[in-house]
């Protein structure tokens, strides 16, 4: 599997949640509040917004542009009979984020 190196973790101090451009597609990494992190696509399935541009609020992203809302963490459109957002392997080695190339389910 192809990893990407994407961050450090000590970017996540203050924010919780930044996305990355791989492949054409909107990969988003996300700090738990118990410190874990996980990779998920946060591209929206309808036209393809950024997620992370739009509200989120306990674990639900609502899309900025016409309101279609995921579960951040399971993945799953909630408002819309849509496909779910897939998650991303991801690995931390000395502080560093790295997130695999294509999504993993
Ligand atoms: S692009 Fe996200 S709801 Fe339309």
């Amino acid at each position: 599997m192809q990893f990407i190196k994407v961050g450090n973790v000590k970017d996540f101090e203050i924010i919780k949640i930044k996305s990355y451009a791989m492949l054409g597609r909107k990969v988003g990494v996300i700090k738990r509040a118990d410190g874990s992190f996980y990779a998920i696509e946060v591209g929206c399935k309808h036209q393809g917004a950024d997620l992370t541009n739009g509200t989120i609020k306990d674990g639900i992203a609502t899309c900025p542009r016409h309101g279609w809302q995921y579960d951040l963490e399971s993945g799953e459109c909630l408002n819309e009979n849509s496909s779910k957002l897939r998650r991303h392997e991801l690995k931390i080695e000395d502080g560093v984020i790295s997130v695999s190339l294509h999504p993993i389910r």
